[in-house]
């Protein structure tokens, strides 16, 4: 610490670095992000449409519609608002980002609101559109070659700019406010209340940072609701394993093909004990669930939207089978056409050697007659 600023009155040692000329910053930023969310409206609850009388209804939580295009508008809010009230985020000095496309897409938006840089640090594969979209909004992206070494080059960016590394997947999910303040748990149970079954028996969810899934079981916990979370990993994602085992060590070597979701590691916002339940889905599964998507509602999404779909689909058909009636929520994480070289792409599947047709099938055949084929 300087001590060219200690004072001395009698015993008393005082310093005083009040910066007025930054904290006048700070609340004009503030104001900034407050007005963004205040501008903003709340995101449809979509009805997925089943037979009336299986007596269960299929919703999706419309994240797409937010002014960036994704759930991670929600998490890039509170990171903002975390980061600068913390006295994280400093005027001109560079906001730097671990993340797999739509995080950066939402933090290079608030970062041009407030006006300070922002660096995206990504695997090469990231969706071209996506980087497309960052820069859109006035941000750089970092490429690396292996998705491992992305926490470590963002730390390292930092520290040779002087600016502030977010690190979402550490902070995912003490940013958010979970207990309420329209957050995405309390938004959906305020949406079902007219509904015929207000309190879902399932919430699924994907996890990327995990924040999502803290957030849905924190809060409905606190509610003391008899809602279940389940949430659907990838192939290529450790999250399942680390669940399973216990094991918070566990790693896996290849990257996740879903954007947004499936790590080789278990992130510190991934909160295993407030999840009920997880499903490992097959990509090939997610695709054709997402594909399905849009066959019964007429929109398209993105990977980790089929993941959760697949995963809910199978809940459906599991409570149709035992007789039970319900609701069940899942996430429209972002949009498809974010993915139109990946996911809706038959010239990527084949290279990927991922082979939809079993899938689709399945579903087909349980929309079409209520029970899951095998
Ligand atoms: C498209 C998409 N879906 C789902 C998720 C999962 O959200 P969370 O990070 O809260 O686990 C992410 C996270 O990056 C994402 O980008």
């Amino acid at each position: 610490m300087s001590t060219t600023d200690q004072r001395r009155t009698g015993d008393t040692l005082d310093v005083d670095r009040t910066d007025l000329a930054y904290r006048t910053w700070l609340k004009e930023a503030v104001r900034k992000v407050q007005a963004d969310a205040n501008r903003s409206a709340d995101t449809h609850l979509l009805r997925f449409p089943l037979p009336e009388d299986w007596g269960i209804d299929l919703y999706l939580k419309d994240e797409s519609t937010h002014p960036t295009g994704s759930l991670k508008h929600r998490l890039a809010r509170s990171l903002f608002l975390y980061g600068l009230c913390n006295g994280w985020i400093r005027p001109g000095r560079p906001v730097i980002e671990a993340s797999s496309g739509s995080t950066a897409v939402s933090e290079a938006y608030f970062a041009q609101l407030i006006g300070v840089p922002f660096i995206a640090v990504m695997p090469r594969t990231t969706s071209a559109e996506k980087c497309r979209l960052i820069e859109f909004h006035g941000g750089r992206c970092h490429f690396v070659d292996d998705p491992r070494t992305m926490y470590e080059e963002s730390a390292r960016l930092a520290a040779e700019t002087g600016g502030h590394y977010m690190d979402q997947f550490t902070y995912a999910e003490r940013a958010t406010d979970w207990r309420g303040n329209n957050n995405i748990a309390e938004s959906i149970f305020r949406q079902l209340r007219l509904e015929r079954f207000p309190e879902p028996a399932w919430i699924v969810a994907t996890a990327g940072t995990g924040g999502t899934s803290a957030t849905l079981a924190r809060y409905v916990h606190y509610m003391q609701y008899d809602t279940r979370i389940c949430v659907a990993d990838p192939d290529n994602s450790c999250f399942f394993a680390g669940w399973v085992t216990g094991d918070p060590d566990v790693s896996c070597d290849r990257g996740s093909r879903i954007e947004g979701i499936g790590r080789p590691r278990m992130e510190p916002s991934f909160l295993p004990g407030a999840i009920d339940r997880m499903m490992r889905v097959p990509d090939a599964a997610a695709v054709a669930a997402v594909r399905a998507l849009e066959h019964v509602i007429g929109r398209k999404a993105g990977g980790s939207t089929g993941t959760g779909l697949w995963s809910a689909l199978r809940i459906v058909a599991e409570m149709r089978a035992e007789g039970r009636q319900g609701s069940v929520v899942t996430l429209l994480c972002d949009p498809g056409d974010r993915y139109l070289d990946k996911y809706y792409s038959d010239a990527w599947l084949a290279g990927q050697g991922l082979d939809i047709t079993p899938y689709a099938a399945a579903i087909d055949t349980f929309l079409a007659g209520g029970a899951w084929p095998g």
